[in-house]
């Protein structure tokens, strides 16, 4: 199979080099790519976005299957653009991918398909949304319901710092259109835990889940990033109640979505609160999480590109899908100022020696080739250095081992990645 992915970060760097161990691949391909992915795949010099472009090169070199890699493909119809020329994409159309783009969509999927979830309202007026917090009181958390870069989410202590973000979000319009409408939940306690399954429209197939760490500092600290770092098998999480959330909020999502006539085939990343009161939905994207998926990667036994290619041809139930027995644990590097304003430029040592340690992947995200050959940073997460191993300790330790070998005085990491399963 010839097979073009969509992306330019970790996440598609884990998926290239799965896919190019698979025997079925016959050519990989990635748009745009990074110099990491370079290794595994050809590069293509177009956008995830260009999506005219991209059904043209698609066409032109037989691509069989894309898979896009990040979410704003899919919520702007690469999938559907795809099948329009006869050619398939493993993700969401269009309409399916609102999963990910409105928080109201998702939440009144979950009512109808009966999946515990936060209670929550939707306002479109702003004084309504304050009188709504002086009545219910704080803790509680106000969203903007369109997609706002994952800042959209205030979890608000008192019922002041609720209502300055309903100002915010809706009269001064920080977020624009996307927080015209804010949608006010009830406020969770509890790990938060990222499950990942594989969609075919009706069946779905665990391929995994891993512990995020949103906030960029030491012991969630500071502002909230894409991820800092992630690892997998949760030890809060045993495989008997993955499968029971797979049964209990995946199935029933899919079933929802086939009954309204947009069925979801893709990767369904739920993200979950481990409450008192069982797991609840926190919500839906309809991709894999990054750097989440650099980890299910590393644990991955089976083809990926086989069970890829199960979910297209709807034959998922039949997919025996294998894990190594080990673990895995990412941490991402980020340049100095991330997330607000990453510096640019600065030249990455050492990353051969930092490779070769035992039990160590690196994947690349930001970053690009020097005039010099250098390794340069090019964006806020730079690289996702990842150790595996017979316990989460080991693989921890592989990690931070292989990132003390790293010469990159303007990167940073949390040290503190897996401490709280530690
Ligand atoms: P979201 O963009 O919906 O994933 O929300 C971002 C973060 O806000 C989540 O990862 C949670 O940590 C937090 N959050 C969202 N909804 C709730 C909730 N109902 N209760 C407590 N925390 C929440
Ligand atoms: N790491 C969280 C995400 O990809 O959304």
């Amino acid at each position: 199979m010839n097979v073009l992915v969509l992306g330019s970060g970790g996440r598609e760097h884990a998926l290239c080099w799965a896919l190019a161990a698979s025997p079925l691949l016959t050519k990989l391909w990635c748009a745009p790519g990074n110099p990491g992915i370079a290794q595994v795949a050809t590069c293509v010099p177009i956008g995830a976005l260009q999506i005219p472009q991209l059904v043209a090169f698609a066409q032109e070199n037989e691509i069989d299957l894309v898979i896009p890699g990040p979410e704003a493909p899919l919520v702007e119809g690469i999938t559907d653009a795809m099948e329009v020329a006869g050619i398939t994409c493993f993700g969401p159309t269009k309409a399916a991918a609102r999963l990910e783009g409105s928080k109201s969509f998702t939440k009144e999927i979950a009512d109808a398909a009966g999946i515990p979830t936060a209670l929550w309202e939707r306002f479109d007026n702003s004084a309504a949304a304050c009188d709504f917090i002086e009545r219910r009181g704080a803790p509680v958390v106000v969203k903007a319901d369109g997609l706002a870069a994952g800042k959209g989410v205030v979890v608000a202590q008192t019922e002041a710092e609720a209502i300055d973000a309903v100002t915010a979000m809706m009269d001064e319009g920080v977020f624009g259109e996307s927080g015209r409408a804010v949608v006010i939940e009830e406020c969770l306690v509890g790990p938060e835990v990222s499950l990942f399954a594989l969609c075919d429209g009706e069946d779905a197939l665990l391929i995994g889940s891993a512990q995020d760490h949103k906030r960029v500092g030491d012991g969630d600290t500071g502002p909230n990033t894409g991820g800092m770092g992630a690892y997998s098998p949760v030890p809060d999480f045993p495989p008997a109640l993955e499968q029971a959330c797979v049964d209990q909020i995946v199935r029933p999502a899919l079933a929802e979505m086939a009954r309204r006539g947009t069925p979801f085939r893709g990767v369904l990343f739920a993200g979950l609160m481990l409450t008192e009161q069982g797991a609840k939905l926190i919500e839906f994207n309809v991709r894999f999480g990054d750097p989440e998926c650099q980890v299910l990667m590393l644990r991955l036994k089976s083809d990926l590109l086989a069970a890829i290619q199960a979910a297209c041809d709807h034959e998922l139930k039949n997919f025996d899908l294998r894990w190594h027995d080990q673990a895995a644990l990412a941490v991402v590097m980020a340049a100095r100022g991330y997330p607000e304003a990453p510096e640019r430029g600065t030249v990455i040592g050492g990353l051969d020696a930092a490779a070769a340690q035992p039990g160590v992947q690196i994947f690349h995200a930001g970053t690009a080739v020097g005039a010099d050959g250098s390794i340069q940073a090019a964006g806020g997460r730079v690289l996702t250095v990842c150790g595996s191993g017979a316990t989460l300790r080991e693989a921890h330790d592989a990690a931070y081992a292989a990132i003390g070998k790293l010469v990159w005085p303007e990167g940073f990491c949390r040290r503190d990645i897996g401490k709280r399963a530690l």
